[in-house]
């Protein structure tokens, strides 16, 4: 997505951006930017007025109990004891500095407190015309300064099933992808393949005893295929367990880039890829490199080495270990008895590569937290290398996902895989659109974007660590807090548009923007760009997702109390801008979570 140039940055995202020579502006963190600024200028006016610091009585801010009471509440009890008044004096006073301030209608002083009641008129106008300004770049930022950040996400395994586990991962990686792009930053999106270690012994012994190329190729899920190959193996092995060692020979050959077996090991990664592309179609999910574990096997001398040199290993029983028991920490393994590397091996050599290759600002790793040992052991190895960027390097783990159809296992063979999930919600969603908009002229699309959304939406729509268990009932509900509900908003807002015509925003009457249900909705809508920078400060795109929700919500209110076809050309310009607004803002914080917003449905 194009960047604007110019567009002042809603907020900053980091504590430690501010590279060499980078002014920050403040870190902003929750609440719409307008709103923000005000509380911000009003504490600037406040220290002035008392001489406590503008960031100390920032923080004491309080919403009044009803919205009739005002927008912004200061408690003047905590400017009792410096100015030696009692608190109604203070409010009293301080209500008559705040005549004619700007952006703020009045200051009324109530009992200890002094509620501020916002410009409404003028927040409404310059919200609402920044939105329209900014389009699809709605809370974007330069911030970035287009610096890398690595997010390891989706990191397949060949020769196993791209099963409805992987969702999670895949889905909040894409997601975290697009929030990095919109906030300037360079997002290098990888694939860490699982393409590495005996199972592909196994694989090569299974093929040439069982395996049929043509069958497979030919095959409608080739996947599906050489997974039923390993299963195989393993049934087999159980009363053959000479297959073992069978399997560990084959896999030599492969380390030994036997040309015969490589090439055939290569085929299982072509064929696996190929049809997990068609899941990635499906989502919308791209990868700027697949670079896998295999990918890593001529790296790793130079960093065992390095590891040795450095003094960070010794040997354990014949194993080459990091002693990790300062840190609580088990060691972490190396190389094994017979000198074969291992996953936290290839994931230790990953990283320095990453760094030299990208030189990352942040290298992420969307993995589950079934890894979080893995990850601190490998960031602490890098640490003890003498890299201060391990810092760098974070592992944005997430919780479980259960399906209705119970638990699996790939080698039992009765893996769901995703691709499945999202065919079968894209049928139902077709069912479901064909009750309700029989004459929708590109259903097929509309189906597939509505069922994907229903689908992807419930990862994203909690913090990740939480475990998340499916519910097609809960996914596919157009009226709850579902992706198909606020696509259904988005729609609703494209109809409306659609059928108003032209407006002319000039002429709009910005003053009809007063009543409750249009101020909840800008607030909302202007809560974006806030939430769109936490959700990068905390990878947690949720909280998008969240404030996309609330605008949907609002925006429904505001459609059932307000005429938006009203005689009046200003009103009816005003409304239909606030409207134009809600439209945009929930495309886009859709796309940041990487669902589409078709136009009609
Ligand atoms: N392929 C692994 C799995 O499915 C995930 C890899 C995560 N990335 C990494 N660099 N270790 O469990």
């Amino acid at each position: 997505m194009p960047l604007r140039a110019g567009v002042s940055p809603p907020a900053a995202v980091f504590e430690q951006t501010a590279g060499p020579g980078r002014e920050r502006p403040p870190l902003i963190r929750a609440g719409g930017i307008k709103f923000m600024n005000i509380k911000d200028s009003i504490a600037l006016k406040v220290s002035e007025l008392s001489g406590i610091s503008a960031e100390e009585i920032a923080g004491w801010f309080e919403t009044p109990p009803t919205p009739d009471k005002g927008d912004i509440a200061l408690p003047c009890f905590k400017l009792a004891r410096t100015l030696r008044k009692a608190p109604p004096m203070i409010a009293a006073d301080l209500s008559a500095a705040f005549a004619g301030f700007s952006g703020i209608v009045k200051a009324e002083p109530a009992g200890g407190y002094l509620n501020f009641f916002l410009d409404r008129t003028g927040e409404a106008k310059n919200l609402i015309l920044k939105v329209l300004d900014e389009g699809s770049s709605f809370g974007s930022s330069d911030e970035g300064g287009m610096r890398n950040v690595c997010i390891d996400f989706s990191s397949i395994n060949i020769c196993k099933p791209f099963g409805v586990h992987h969702i999670t991962t895949t889905v909040l990686g894409h997601s975290l992808s697009r929030i990095f792009r919109h906030l300037g930053f360079n997002p290098v999106r990888i694939n860490h393949l699982g393409d590495w270690g005996t199972q592909f012994g196994k694989m090569l012994v299974a093929f040439k005893k069982w395996g049929d190329r043509g069958k497979i190729e030919n095959a409608e899920s080739p996947m599906r295929e050489l997974v039923d190959l390993y299963v195989k193996f393993h049934q087999e092995a159980e009363e053959h367990p000479e297959l073992e060692d069978e399997a560990r020979a084959a896999f030599r050959s492969i380390e030994l880039h036997d040309p015969e077996n490589w090439a055939l090991y290569d085929w299982f990664k072509e064929m696996t890829l190929k049809e997990a592309q068609r899941t990635y179609d499906l989502l919308g999910v791209e990868f700027d490199s697949y670079n896998g574990e295999a990918f890593y096997e001529d790296k790793m001398p130079a960093v065992i080495k390095e590891l040795q040199d450095k003094g960070v290993t010794t040997v354990d029983n014949g194993m080459t270990i990091v002693d990790l028991s300062a840190y609580d920490m088990p060691p972490c393994l190396i190389l094994k008895s017979n000198g074969g590397t291992i996953y936290p091996t290839r994931d230790i050599t990953a990283a320095i590569y990453r760094k030299n290759t990208y030189d990352f600002y942040k290298n992420l790793y969307v993995v589950a937290y079934q890894q979080n040992l893995h990850f601190r052991q490998v960031f602490k190895t890098l640490e003890l290398m003498g890299y201060d960027w391990a810092k760098d390097c974070v592992h944005v783990n997430f919780g479980m996902i259960s399906m209705p159809e119970g638990t699996f296992s790939t080698r039992k063979g009765n893996a769901i895989y995703l691709e499945d999930v999202l065919l079968k919600a894209i049928e139902k969603t077709k069912a479901i659109m064909t009750e309700k908009s029989p004459d929708l002229p590109n259903m097929d699309e509309v189906a597939r974007q509505i069922g994907v959304g229903a689908v992807v939406w419930g990862p994203l729509y909690s913090s990740r660590i939480k475990d998340f268990t499916f519910s097609w009932d809960k996914a596919l509900n157009f009226e709850g807090e579902t992706a198909p509900y606020a696509q259904y908003t988005h729609a609703r807002c494209c109809s409306v548009l659609r059928k108003a015509g032209a407006y002319n925003v000039e002429k709009a009457d910005w003053s009809c923007l007063e009543n409750e249900s249009c101020v909840a909705l800008i607030k909302a809508i202007g809560a974006l760009p806030a939430s769109i920078a936490s959700a990068a400060e905390k990878y947690e795109p949720y909280l998008i997702s969240r404030n996309v929700i609330d605008i949907c919500s609002a925006f429904n209110k505001f459609y059932f109390e307000n005429r938006i076809m009203d005689d009046d050309e200003g009103v009816k310009a005003a409304r239909l801008a606030l409207t134009d607004a809600a439209r945009t803002a929930i495309k886009t914080g859709l796309y940041l979570v990487g669902i589409e917003a078709p136009e009609r449905m």
